[in-house]
């Protein structure tokens, strides 16, 4: 059995989808980055490393990109089968992703790339993944999202500032991707 199937039958509410991300959701989710400026790029729910693979492949020498993915097999996994010096693995949560960026020697993360399923994350914990990524994404960095509804819209226009939307129907389901930089509130 495929590797992120069975993560979804053990735990279907942390996984949050049975299938990964499509090529087209992927190639939305990266359209925002501009490779050649960016020093730091964290990936929060890197899963199987569909997003991950893309990420290297179009990133530069320079750049260095930092998963997080808090099932052990798929982290485990996503080490194995990427093994490039730009990229670091941590099997922890999201959460705290602030403090392994300041272990790395960085303040700021210039992108912040999120496979998480938020909405249907408890809240608590869906909170403190929100309120790190504001603590920690560079003022003119971007953070991107992808859900499979509109329901974050007004919260991340809150929060955040600016948000664009943009969607992909081809994608199990179809998907959203949100872009939200720091601006007026
Ligand atoms: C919908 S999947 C996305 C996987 C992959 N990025 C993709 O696009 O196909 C969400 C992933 O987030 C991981 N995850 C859930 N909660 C997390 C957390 N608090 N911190 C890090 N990863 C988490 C799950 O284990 C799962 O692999």
């Amino acid at each position: 059995m495929q590797k992120f199937f069975r993560a979804f039958l053990s735990d279907p509410r942390t996984t949050g989808s049975i299938i990964e991300s499509s090529p087209f959701l992927i190639k939305k989710m990266l359209k925002p980055i501009n490779f050649e400026k960016a020093e730091i790029i964290v990936e929060l729910g890197a899963g199987t490393g569909v997003i991950t693979k893309k990420i290297l492949k179009k990133m530069g020498p320079n750049t260095s990109l930092l998963c997080f993915e808090t099932n052990k097999v798929l982290a485990k996994e996503l080490k194995r089968k990427n093994k490039d010096s730009r990229l670091k693995v941590y099997s922890d949560s999201a959460e705290n992703f602030g403090r392994y960026l300041k272990r790395f020697g960085k303040d700021k993360a210039d992108y912040v790339i999120s496979g998480l399923p938020l909405v249907v994350l408890p809240k608590k914990i869906a909170d403190k993944i929100i309120k790190e990524i504001l603590e920690n994404l560079h003022p003119k960095g971007v953070y991107v999202q992808f859900q499979y509804s509109l329901t974050s819209r007004k919260l991340f226009k809150k929060l955040f500032g600016q948000v664009k939307i943009d969607f992909t129907p081809a994608n199990i389901p179809p998907a959203f991707v949100y872009s939200c930089k720091l601006g007026k509130k």
